[in-house]
């Protein structure tokens, strides 16, 4: 963890964007936010489609906004969702790419969070 950001202040952030989910078919709202090494935290949520194939997760949206943000140092992403919910396996592959030795925050609506890591969320992953 970046010694400017503790994983509580990651999770707020979560917390934060996650009221601007854009989840009008799943009514299932996510937030996320990205931490570099910086110190600094860029945000995600959720963004569906009509054709639900196009939505994308909180998790990308974050990771991905980091990326065309010049952010390639990415020390760790905090999830929320209502139920506390882990991360898709699309993201998950997603995180390996850009963040492999991120520590994941995966939070609920009240707060209450656990920690993992990516390589523990996606074991053996395939790779470059
Ligand atoms: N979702 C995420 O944002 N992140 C995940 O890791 C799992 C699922 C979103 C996608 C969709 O908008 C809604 O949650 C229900 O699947």
């Amino acid at each position: 963890m970046n010694a400017t950001v503790s994983p509580q202040q990651l999770v707020a952030a979560a917390h934060s964007a996650r009221k601007q989910a854009y989840a009008p078919y799943s009514n299932y709202a996510v937030g996320a936010a990205v931490l570099t090494e910086n110190g600094e935290i860029i945000p995600g949520c959720n963004v569906e489609n009509a054709s639900y194939g196009g939505t994308i997760c909180a998790e990308r949206v974050a990771l991905t906004s980091a990326i065309a943000q010049g952010k390639r140092h990415l020390t760790a992403i905090a999830v929320v969702t209502v139920d506390g919910g882990s991360p898709c396996g699309f993201c998950r592959q997603v995180m390996v790419e850009l963040g492999v030795d991120m520590d994941v925050y995966i939070s609920d609506a009240a707060g209450n969070f656990r920690s993992t890591t990516v390589r523990a969320l996606l074991p053996d992953a395939f790779g470059a």
